[in-house]
């Protein structure tokens, strides 16, 4: 299919899930005829496109825990795309008479296998037919070390002792590209790509680092969790967030975890 013909090209204004997402299809095999079991599917990223390319004879199953995000994939999509469906699930417990599929897909989604990601991937890799491809993305250990550098300095300036040991409990908790290979090996697939491609994710000082809707909807606010006061969280952010330079460029490292499952 040529790119203009395209009617569901993904988000070119997504700063962050399209990125990733471009990463996945870099290593994802895909052609007319598949089916596709999409974990951790959002609001349709890369949902839509895969349904596009896959076509009516093929398939996309969308999962998501989140009945909101289901509901507002369902109204984006309509009548469009019927071999395309979104439903409820939990990719930790997936139901036991699900069918097998020729493609795993799950963009942003490995940081989501808590607590035991191991598992969780041997579940969506028994959900793969033999031959069939798996193809999951996240943001790897290693992801605006920068700026937890920085967090971490100021903390021990400061004597936040119990901040800082939560603090490094998140730190340590975070899937790394070298455990995602580990886990890939132990559950023997096949031609096995682990890649990291480093995304620049863009901010100013002050208000626009500490409101930016990537980081303050998720990975700033594992900072404030850090704290039981959290007053004193919003001061140890606003100082942060004062002189950006000291950890500018914010570096994430989108992580592609590929495999297939022998034959
Ligand atoms: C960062 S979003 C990614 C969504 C989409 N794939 C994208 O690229 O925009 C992560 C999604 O994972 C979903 N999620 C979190 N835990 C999950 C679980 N245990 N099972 C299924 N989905 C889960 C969330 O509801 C959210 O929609």
């Amino acid at each position: 299919m040529s790119r203009q013909a395209l009617r569901w090209p993904l988000p070119k204004h997504d700063y962050w899930s399209t990125p990733f997402a471009e990463s996945l299809l870099q290593h994802l095999d895909l052609r007319p005829g598949l089916r596709i079991f999409d974990v951790a599917s959002g609001h349709g990223i890369p949902a839509f496109y895969l349904a596009e390319q896959v076509g009516p004879t093929g398939k996309v199953l969308a999962t998501d825990v989140s009945a909101g995000q289901v509901a507002r994939a369902r109204a984006i999509q309509g009548s469009q795309l019927p071999w395309l469906r979104f439903e409820c699930m939990d990719m930790r417990s997936l139901p036991p008479d699900l069918q097998t599929f020729n493609r795993v897909t799950g963009n942003l989604s490995v940081m989501f296998f808590r607590p035991n990601r191991f598992e969780a991937i041997r579940g969506l890799i028994e959900r793969l037919s033999p031959g069939g491809q798996l193809v999951l993305t996240f943001p790897s250990y290693g992801t605006f070390d920068s700026l937890w550098q920085r967090v971490d300095q100021a903390m021990l300036g400061q004597n936040l002792t119990g901040e800082r040991e939560r603090f490094q409990i998140y730190l340590n908790e975070r899937p790394s590209a070298q455990d995602g290979r580990t886990w890939l090996e132990k559950l023997d697939l096949d031609r096995i790509e682990v890649v990291e491609y480093p995304l620049e994710v863009e901010t100013g000082p002050g208000h626009e680092f500490l409101h930016h809707p990537l980081l303050r909807g998720g990975f700033l606010d594992d900072v404030y969790e850090c704290f039981e006061d959290q007053s004193l969280a919003g001061r140890f952010m606003a100082d942060i967030a004062q002189d950006i330079t000291r950890f500018t460029p914010l570096i994430a490292q989108r992580c592609v975890l590929s495999g297939w499952k022998k034959i």
